[in-house]
């Protein structure tokens, strides 16, 4: 499988380093090699990974002219020109996976029936809470459900910033600052305070799970830029921690309510603990109840771990039956007595 990479930021530097480190287990899982044949970026001044090397590019038309890739890997960011790249790769008959939720809250719906007309396949499963797993969920697992209500903490920046103002006493730039270093913020990090990421995913979210279209820009959004460290403070004494939270549910009319805002959480809450940069996700569902998913909800591996798991499954590839060994098993003495939580 040859992958032309459009993006070598936080993600993209990820995906290379993921693919370098686990090619032999993918491999084996779908049967086939996955390479990097050329990576697209706009900057000729900046150090890159030795793994990059031969790759480079300034000029997409390298990646979306090239017959022999058959997969575009978009993490650029940005709506423009990456839309415009996407649809051209697309109608090339090139499979496209992406981490841009800007892109696919606003568009999805036409890039899906563009890559349904061309035969083709568009994921997107890093777009909503980096390295969690909740588009296939939503698509696949839970599809069976009506789904009532979606909550959660979307937004690994504004989650971390929140946690170290209450933890470290901290003021609001100064661990602004931190995340953008970490790589979890957006390039321009106005989307990740002023909440407009959460409502982008929000929106994701609701196409999913609800089979609901609604432009971000409808949801009711209120970032944390106006949260002290005072507030959090007194919010803890109180028993409360304050989250940003991202919150859609449909009534019985079908009508949808969606918004995005900072909440004082009671300290009982499983929402409540999720710390750092982690995200939490709670769907319930009329036959499944209530579902949580969690984990890092931004940074260059967990991200990477969802963009190559698509790339792995962009040709529905059936992972795991392919090269799956026989297991050599432990005498149960040995783990047992080293088991412990
Ligand atoms: P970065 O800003 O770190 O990287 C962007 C990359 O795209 C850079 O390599 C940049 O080139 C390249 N690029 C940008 N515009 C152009 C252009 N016009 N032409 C050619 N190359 C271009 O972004 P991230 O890696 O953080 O994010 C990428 C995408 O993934 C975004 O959509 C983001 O929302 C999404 N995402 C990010 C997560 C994260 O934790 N960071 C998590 C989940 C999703 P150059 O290197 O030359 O500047
Ligand atoms: N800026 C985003 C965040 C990246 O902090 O959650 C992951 O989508």
């Amino acid at each position: 499988m040859k992958i032309g990479l459009m993006g070598l930021g936080t993600v993209g530097t990820g995906v290379v380093h993921l693919i370098n480190q686990n090619g032999k287990n993918i491999e084996k899982k779908i049967g086939e090699k996955i390479e990097i044949k050329k990576i697209l970026v706009k900057d000729p001044n900046k150090k890159r990974t030795t793994l990059a090397e031969g790759k480079i590019t300034f000029n997409a038309d390298d990646i979306l002219e090239d017959e022999e890739i058959d997969v575009v890997v978009e993490v650029m960011g940005k709506e423009h020109p990456a839309l415009d790249y996407i649809i051209k790769a697309l109608k090339s008959g090139k499979h496209v996976v992406t981490a841009n939720k800007e892109v696919i809250a606003v568009h999805g719906k036409e890039l899906i029936k563009l890559a349904t007309e061309n035969k083709v396949s568009l994921l997107y499963e890093a777009s909503v809470g980096g390295g969690i797993p909740i588009i296939r969920p939503l698509k696949q697992c839970l599809a069976a459900n009506k789904i009532y209500e979606i909550k959660g903490i979307l937004n690994g920046t504004t989650n971390y910033i929140l946690t170290e103002m209450k933890e470290k006493g901290l003021d609001f730039e100064e661990v602004l600052k931190e995340a953008q270093q970490k790589g979890y913020a957006e390039a321009d990090p106005t989307d990740d305070v002023e909440g407009f990421d959460a409502a982008r995913k929000l929106a994701i979210l609701c196409t999913l799970a609800f089979n609901k279209f609604i432009l971000p820009e409808k949801i009711y959004t209120k970032g944390i830029k106006s949260i002290s460290k005072f507030d959090i403070k007194y919010a803890e004494e109180l028993g409360y921690n304050v989250k940003l939270i991202a919150y859609a549910k449909i009534d019985e009319r079908d009508s949808l309510e969606a918004w995005v805002h900072p909440v004082m959480i009671k300290k009982d809450n499983p929402l409540s603990g999720v710390n750092g940069v982690f995200n939490a996700i709670l769907v319930d569902g009329n036959a499944v109840g209530e579902v949580m998913f969690y984990g890092q909800g931004a940074g260059m591996m967990p991200t990477a771990s969802a963009v190559v798991a698509d790339i792995m499954d962009v040709k529905n590839h059936i992972v795991i039956q392919n090269g799956c060994e026989d297991a050599d098993l432990l005498p149960i003495v040995d783990t047992v007595s080293k088991y412990y939580i």
